[in-house]
C-alpha cells in the first residue's frame, strides 16, 4: 500500500488567501496550494495592495496581515485572474463592495465564461459593472461601494455565485439571503464562521437557503490547515482503482466536505473498493485518509442531486466509465459546458479520439466501457482536469495516450504529471 498525500484543496486555499486579506489581524495559514489559480489569487491581492508572501508550497507557514474588510487599495493595472473563475468570481463579490473601480480580465479560456451569473445579483446589490466588449464575459470593469440587501434566487447550484453574493454582502455592508436548486459547496460559509460570522444555511422549499443576517465590521483572522484537495485525490484513486499502480494506495489528510466528496457514492455503486477513516476536522472542515484498491467496475447512472457534490470529477468519472462494464450515463450535468472547457464536448471528443465509444447529451454523456487498448492523441483544452483525467487513463497497462497542453495540469496540482510516473505502473 503506497502512502502519499495531496496539494491543498483548491477552493478552500482560494477562500483562505481572500479571508486572511480581508481579517484583521495576522493569519496563519500552511498547506496552501501553490498552484496556477491561487498564484493568480494572491496576485491580485497584492496588487490590491495586501502583503502576501510567495507560495512556495513546501510546507512552509504563510502569514498574511490582513487590512480589514474595507482595507483594500486601487490597483494601478488590471487584475488578471488567468484561468481561475473562483478567484474572478468570488473577487468581484469583494470588489462589488469596495468603494473604488477596478477592471477584472483572465486569460482565453476564462475570457468565454459566462459572468452575468455573478453580475446580476451584485448589480441588484448597487455595484456597477461596464462589460468592456459589451458580453456575458470578462473584461468587466467594477465601481464598488456599500451595498444593499438581497434576497437572490440564483437559477444554479454554484457555489461560486453564493460565495461572491456573500463576499458582496461581508464587505458592503449588507444582509444576504441566497438560494440555490441543490446545495453547492459551502466552504465559504464554513470560513465565514471560522472568521466569527455566523451564517445559517437550510432547505426551503426544496431549495437551499444561505442567510447572511449580520454583517460584521471586522472579521477574525485564521490559524489554518488546508486539507488535501478530493478533487486531486480523485484521479489517483482512479489509478489505483483500475490497477494503474502496483497494490493499493492510502491519501492522507484529504478533505471529506460532504458537498465535495460526492465521488465516493457513485464509486461504490460502481464496485470500487474504496474507503475512508473516521473523520477529524481542521478549521472547520472534515478531513480523513482515503483508500483504494484494484476493482473491477460496473457501470452507472449519475445525475440530478448528485451533480453539485462531484461537479469536478465528471472528467475522472469518465475515464472510470470508460473502462467499466456497460454504459455509463451522466444526465443533469449542463454545468459542465460552462467550466474550463466545454467538458461534455471535451470529454466525447477525446473519448472517441482514444477508441471508446461516447456520445455527448445536451445535459451529459454516455459512455460504453470496455477493456481492450486504448491508443490515441487528445486536446486537454486548455483544461487542467481534462488533461489529469487523460494522464491517468494513458498511465493504465496497453494504453498510449499522447496529450496536447499536458501542462496546463499546474492550474490545480504542481507535479501531477512527477507523481504519475512515480506511481503508475507502466
Ligand atoms: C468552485 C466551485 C465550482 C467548481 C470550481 C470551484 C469554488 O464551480 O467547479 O472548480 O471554489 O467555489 P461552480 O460554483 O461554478 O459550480
Amino acid at each position: 500500500m503506497r502512502r502519499i498525500r495531496m496539494p491543498g484543496d483548491k477552493s478552500v486555499t482560494q477562500r483562505a488567501l481572500i479571508f486572511a486579506s480581508l481579517a484583521s489581524g495576522e493569519s496563519r495559514l500552511r498547506g496552501l496550494l501553490p498552484g496556477e489559480d491561487p498564484q493568480a489569487t494572491a496576485r491580485a491581492l497584492r496588487d490590491l495592495g495586501v502583503d502576501i508572501p510567495p507560495l512556495v508550497g513546501n510546507g512552509t507557514e504563510v502569514r498574511i496581515q490582513g487590512v480589514g474588510l474595507r482595507g483594500l487599495q486601487e490597483p494601478h493595472d488590471v487584475l488578471d485572474f488567468e484561468n481561475s473563475g473562483t478567484g474572478a468570481r468570488l473577487m468581484l463579490g469583494v470588489l462589488a463592495g469596495q468603494p473604488m473601480t477596478v477592471t477584472v480580465t483572465g486569460d482565453a479560456s476564462l475570457r468565454v465564461r459566462p459572468m452575468r451569473r455573478v453580475t446580476t445579483p451584485l448589480s441588484k446589490m448597487g455595484a456597477v459593472f461596464r462589460e468592456m466588449d459589451g458580453s456575458d464575459r470578462l473584461p468587466l470593469e467594477v465601481t464598488g461601494g456599500p451595498l444593499d440587501a438581497i434576497d437572490y434566487n440564483s437559477p444554479v447550484a454554484s457555489a461560486q455565485v453564493k460565495s461572491a453574493v456573500l463576499l458582496a454582502g461581508l464587505v458592503g455592508g449588507a444582509f444576504v439571503f441566497v438560494s440555490e436548486p441543490h446545495r453547492s459547496r459551502d466552504h465559504t460559509e464554513l470560513m465565514l464562521s471560522t472568521c466569527g460570522v455566523p451564517v445559517i444555511s437550510h432547505e426551503v422549499d426544496g431549495l437551499w437557503k444561505v442567510e447572511l443576517r449580520d454583517p460584521p465590521e471586522c472579521i477574525a483572522p485564521l490559524d489554518l490547515e488546508v486539507p488535501g484537495d478530493f478533487s486531486s485525490s480523485a484521479f489517483f484513486l482512479a489509478l489505483a482503482i483500475l490497477g494503474g499502480m502496483e497494490g493499493g494506495l492510502e491519501i492522507d489528510h484529504v478533505g471529506m466536505n460532504p458537498t465535495r466528496r460526492g465521488l465516493l457514492d457513485v464509486l461504490h455503486r460502481m464496485g470500487a473498493k474504496v474507503g475512508a477513516d473516521p473523520f477529524d476536522e481542521d478549521g472547520g472542515e472534515p478531513v480523513s485518509s482515503l483508500r483504494a484498491l484494484p476493482s473491477k467496475l460496473v457501470a452507472t447512472k449519475v445525475g440530478g442531486n448528485e451533480v453539485p457534490a462531484m461537479i469536478d470529477e465528471f472528467p475522472v468519472m469518465a475515464i472510470l466509465a470508460a473502462r467499466a462494464e456497460g454504459v455509463t450515463s451522466i444526465t443533469g450535468a449542463s454545468e459542465l459546458r460552462l467550466k474550463e472547457s466545454d467538458r461534455i464536448k471535451t470529454l466525447a471528443e477525446n473519448l472517441r479520439a482514444v477508441g471508446v465509444k461516447a456520445e455527448e447529451l445536451s445535459d451529459g454523456l454516455e459512455i460504453e466501457g470496455g477493456d481492450h487498448p486504448l491508443v490515441g492523441r487528445v486536446s486537454s483544452h486548455n483544461d487542467h482536469r481534462i488533461a489529469m483525467a487523460f494522464g491517468v487513463l494513458g498511465a493504465l497497462e496497453g494504453n498510449q495516450i499522447d496529450i496536447d497542453g499536458a501542462d496546463v495540469a499546474d492550474v490545480s496540482f504542481p507535479n501531477f504529471w512527477g507523481l504519475l510516473e512515480d506511481l503508475a505502473r507502466t
